[in-house]
Parts: structure tokens; sequence; C-alpha cells
């Protein structure tokens, strides 16, 4: 199948992602989406502005359409680090300026002839998509696609209800295609607001989620630890940090919690996905705390200055794509050094069997375990000067 592939695959990178010789910067899917994709455009004789691509990641969906010599399809990508290494494969590859970067989905609805997806794992976030789709112009073709192991029969419904009638394809390299036709007389009703009210170490929080964001409005049970851990430690108010950042933010619960139990704070939040900065606003603005914390769409947090923080809280992704893989946490756990001031600590929490003190101790400083559960270890981390 790569053979006949339109462009060099072993070129594509993924940095600003994780790079390591166990993770590729495409997969089947992506190949098998450009290879319909240009049938299609072939047959209805179709050009790049006709065709929207969600889903994206490194740019192989749209850099292989670039290098078969379409010009102008729109990109929508909900990771910024899949922003940044879409457009530094396409610079290196000479094909810069192929595509144009979506902020919204709807925003190319009306104009796409063809609909190329690498789908989510989420039912929710392929139903929210699937509602924005509603422009999609009569006839035009949806092409989604996923790793078999990823795909589920739920996510017919919200195709077939929303899109039109989905035809299944047999399965390749582990990938399989679901094809649809739009058919206008379906629109998808928006998907009800994932809220959730919940308490956490002395505070009560309103979460909310969006689509793609970690766990939706949910608590998540390693920072449930966090937080209780934090509160039920004395000295924590004494601690009275200028500055926090809530990195990886999520829904926002921890910078959430720490505006609260930290009232004289300037509060950070940040992740690199659109729909977890969406929810973190929302989460922060439920809570009543919005006026006190900036949510920024962020790698990690190299937009913040240099020992600038007094305090990182921090429970980090141990999953890239869809393998569990500890370079994120490494990349975050850096990156927290980096901003922390000399003498400021890093609160961390992590699947214990993933045995991060060391790694701990070597990025940041000393580093101290407060509380353990079945599953999750929390620590703090002393930035050494
Ligand atoms: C385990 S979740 C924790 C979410 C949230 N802090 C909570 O406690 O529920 C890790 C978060 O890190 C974010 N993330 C992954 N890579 C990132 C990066 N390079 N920069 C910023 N955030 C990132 C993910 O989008 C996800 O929201």
């Amino acid at each position: 199948m790569s053979e006949a592939f339109p462009l060099p695959l072993e070129a594509l990178r993924r940095r600003p992602d994780v790079e390591d010789p166990t993770l590729q910067a495409y997969d089947a899917t992506d190949l098998l989406l450009v290879e319909r994709s240009l049938e299609e455009i072939a047959a209805a004789e179709l050009s790049g502005t006709d065709v929207l691509i969600l889903g994206e990641r490194h740019g192989a969906i749209t850099l292989g359409l670039a290098a078969s010599g379409l010009r102008g399809m729109s990109v929508y990508q909900d990771r910024l680090a899949h922003e940044r290494a879409l457009e530094a494969n396409a610079a290196e590859l000479g094909l810069g300026g192929s595509y144009r970067q979506l902020s919204d989905v709807a925003e190319a609805a009306a104009s796409a002839r063809l609909v190329l997806w690498q789908l989510p794992r989420q039912v929710g976030a392929v139903r929210r998509t699937v509602a924005e789709l509603a422009g999609v112009p009569s006839g035009a073709l949806l092409v989604a696609g996923g790793r078999v192991k990823h795909l589920s029969v739920g996510m017919n419904a919200p195709l077939a209800e929303g899109f039109g009638a989905v035809e299944p394809q047999l399965a390749q390299r582990k990938s399989r295609l679901l094809l649809a036709r739009r058919n206008p007389e379906l629109v998808l009703a928006p998907a009800p607001e994932d809220r959730a009210a919940v308490s956490v170490g002395g505070r009560r929080l309103e979460l909310r989620g969006a689509a793609e964001a970690f766990g939706g409005a949910a608590l998540d049970p390693g920072t449930k630890l966090l937080l209780e851990t934090l509160a039920a430690r004395g000295g924590m108010e004494a601690l009275s940090p200028a500055s926090v950042v809530d990195l990886g933010c999520g829904n926002g619960t921890i910078a959430a919690w720490a505006a609260l139990a930290w009232p004289a704070a300037t509060v950070e939040a940040t992740d690199d996905s659109r729909d977890a900065v969406a929810s973190a606003t929302a989460s922060l603005e439920a809570s009543g705390v919005a006026g006190r914390v900036r949510v920024v769409r962020a790698d990690g947090g190299d937009h913040l200055a240099e020992a600038s923080a007094d305090v990182v809280l921090l429970n980090p992704p141990f999953h890239q794509g869809g393998t569990v893989h500890t370079g994120i946490a490494t990349k975050l756990m850096r990156q927290a050094a980096r901003m922390l001031r000399p003498g400021g600590t890093l609160f961390c929490v992590w699947n214990s069997h993933l045995r991060y003190r060391p790694r701990l101790e070597r990025l940041v400083g000393p580093t101290e375990q407060l509380g353990r559960d079945r599953t999750f270890t929390v620590t703090a981390s002393t930035r050494r000067g």
C-alpha cells in the first residue's frame, strides 16, 4: 500500500510531539483515507478547496494530498503539537501554504464536497463534530476511519443519524474506513452539556466537558487524590504562592481548586487541546473563578518565562495517541522544572507502576512522597537552585 503513496512517509516527523523509534508520524488509516479520497477527487473532479480534513495528526493526510498536486484543503486539528508538526513537515517538504488551518469545523462545512476524518475515540466527540457538519452540502462524501481497535459500533449511530447511511469498508492493516453520503434532511441535535458538580479537597467545583477534552466533565481519580492529599496536608495556605500553573489542565479541575485554595495567587492553566481549553474555560466560569485564571492553549508551558512560577501542579498523560508512553510526561516535567523558580514546588500525581520518582529527582530536584492509594502516588519536588 505505502509504495504507491504520493509522499515519502519516512520524511514525516512528529516534532514538537514526542519522537521515539517506537512512535510513527502516520498510520494505516491515514494511508487508506488518502487513497480513497484520491479516487473520489478523480471521479467527481474535485479540487483541494473542496476538501475538509478533520483529526489530522502530523500531516500524512494533508501532505499526501498536497504531494498529489492539490491545494487549498481546509484542516482542523484539536492539538497544538499536531498543528505545529503539520506546519513543520509542510515546510520541510516544500509544501508550505498548501492548506489552510481552521479554528472551527463549521467554518468550512458549507464548501466541503469531501470530508476526510481520522475519527476520535470518544463517541461523544464524534457526535459533536457530526452536529457541526450540518452545513455540508447534499451528496458530499464523508470518508471516516480509524484503527479497528479504537472504532466502536456506537460511532455509527451519530454518523448515520446526522450525516447519512454508513457503509463500513473491509478492514485493511487493522484500520477501517466508514463511508457516508450527505443527506441534508438529517441534522443531529447538539449533545446535552457535559457537566458535573464535585466536592474535592474541601472545595466545591462545577466541571464542564468538551468533546475531546480528557475525561469530559468527570473528576479524574488521580487528580482527586492529588487535591485531597494537598488539602489534608498542613501548611498549604502558608505556602501562599504568588503564581501557580496547572500544566495540562484538561477540564480545569486543578486550576479551579488552586484559585479557590490560594485566593491571592495568579493561576495559569495550559493545555494543547482546543477542547480542553474550551472545557477548562467553561469549568472556571461555572466555578466562579474565571477572572482569576488565565487559560492558554500551549504546548506545555513553552510560552511561560523561566523561573516564573512558585507552584506547578501536574497530572501528566501517559498515552501518546494509542500507545502507553512516558515521553509526554517527561517533556512536561522538564517544562515544569524550567518554569519553576529555585525553591518552587512541583506537585505531581502519577500511576505508581510508572515509578516516576527518580525521573522527578533528576529533572526537577529533591522529591518527597506525600500520598499514595492503590493506583496513584502524589509527590512534591523542590526545584533545585
Ligand atoms: C491526565 S490529563 C489531566 C487533565 C487535568 N489536569 C485533570 O486533572 O483532569 C493530561 C492532560 O495533558 C494534556 N496534554 C497533553 N500533551 C500536552 C502538551 N504538550 N501540552 C499541554 N497539555 C498537554 C492533555 O490534553 C490532557 O488534558
